[in-house]
């Protein structure tokens, strides 16, 4: 099933991973976060991260705690991070706008809030892409999870569309009337 979902249609698996998250989306969250599990391993991370997991300790095998900050490695795993993200239930993730792949749409549909950016990011590159230009093949989306992050991602708002899911729209609504 996954395969007919498009599982497979996110980068190819030759291309360097090894491109980073630019500071101005941390100053625009204005939030830090306890743990990044996919951080690179040979040069300093931007992320505002207390924990940071790179290749070598497998982040997606350890234990998430707290908010996590998740830019994945792309590619056919991208899927098992995200599966990963959406079951911690706090944090936000960075990735490529696939809205057809079946974890995409799992995203949309489990997040609290989603910002679908304008534009491309400019990605910083890794060591190993110095020499090489953004490679910003598509969209970013933001996917937030748990109320603190959706309100760090509202912040984001005039930089796309923004949109709090229709479940976390009802919390609200319910939590108004308390
Ligand atoms: C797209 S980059 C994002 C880096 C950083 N999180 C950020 O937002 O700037 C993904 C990073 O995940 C790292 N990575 C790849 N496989 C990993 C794994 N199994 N566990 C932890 N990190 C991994 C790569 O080396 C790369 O630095």
């Amino acid at each position: 099933m996954s395969g007919m979902f498009g599982e497979t249609r996110t980068a190819p698996k030759h291309k360097s991973v090894e491109w980073y998250t630019p500071r101005w989306v941390f100053e625009s969250l204005d939030l830090s976060f306890d743990l990044d599990p996919a951080s690179p391993h040979d040069m300093p991370s931007q992320v505002p991260a207390w924990n940071k997991y790179t290749i070598f300790d497998d982040g997606l095998s350890k234990p998430w705690q707290g908010r996590v900050w998740l830019n994945p490695p792309y590619g056919p795993e991208t899927g098992a991070w995200i599966r990963r993200f959406i079951k911690h239930g706090d944090g936000i993730a960075l990735v490529f706008s696939r809205t057809d792949t079946s974890w995409c749409q799992e995203a949309m549909q489990s997040a609290t809030a989603t910002l679908f950016m304008a534009g491309r990011i400019d990605f910083i590159p890794g060591l190993e892409n110095q020499h090489k230009k953004s490679r910003c093949g598509a969209g970013t989306v933001l996917f937030a999870m748990g109320e603190d992050c959706a309100n760090a991602l509202q912040r984001m708002r005039d930089r796309g569309v923004f949109y709090l899911t229709a479940q976390s729209d009802l919390d609200a609504a319910a939590h108004a009337q308390r």
